[in-house]
């Protein structure tokens, strides 16, 4: 076992791991932030996304060894600080970007990735983005309207499901 220490959503925290432990793994079993998913053992499925560095990165293609030192946002760091949705949860919320809800974190976090490097992004840009998020319910078509209202775009141009 080794000795591992980063930054989970602001707090510092360190713990012991194998040297095959998964980012994921460590998220989930060692902090216990459950929030983020595993939806797949094929990193297909995005479920498990999660801010390195400000990079969107899927948890289950990482090793906890190689996030040393690193700055991790998982979706439990996503809230607002009086605990309130931020401007993106509160849209899947207005637009139903959500049925089970399993895939959401992963949504939420990769729209975040995307809001950052692209602030009003095109339908078809969000799309694309959204290449390696699979949702099982909802079409896709309200996660993408959400993303469009939580960038201030109208969102009446994309047509109704
Ligand atoms: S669990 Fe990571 S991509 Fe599916
Ligand atoms: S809401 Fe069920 S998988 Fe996306």
């Amino acid at each position: 076992m080794t000795q591992v220490s980063m930054v989970v959503n602001g707090k510092q925290v360190s713990g012991e791991v194998e040297g095959r432990t998964l980012l994921v793994q460590f998220l989930r079993e060692s902090l216990s932030l459950t929030g983020t998913h595993v939806g797949c053992d094929t990193s297909q499925c995005g479920a498990c996304l999660v801010h390195v560095n400000g990079e969107a990165v899927k948890a289950c293609t990482m090793l906890a060894l190689e996030a040393e030192g690193a700055e991790v946002g998982t979706i439990e760091g996503q809230a607002n600080a009086d605990g309130s949705l931020n401007v993106i949860q509160q849209a899947f919320q207005d637009h139903h970007g959500l049925q089970c809800g399993f895939c959401t974190p992963g949504m939420v976090m990769s729209a975040a990735a995307l809001l950052k490097e692209n602030p009003k992004p095109s339908e078809h840009e969000i799309r694309e983005y959204l290449e390696g998020n699979i949702c099982r319910c909802t079409g896709y078509h309200n996660i993408v309207k959400a993303i469009l209202a939580a960038s201030g775009q109208d969102v009446t141009a994309i047509a109704a499901e």
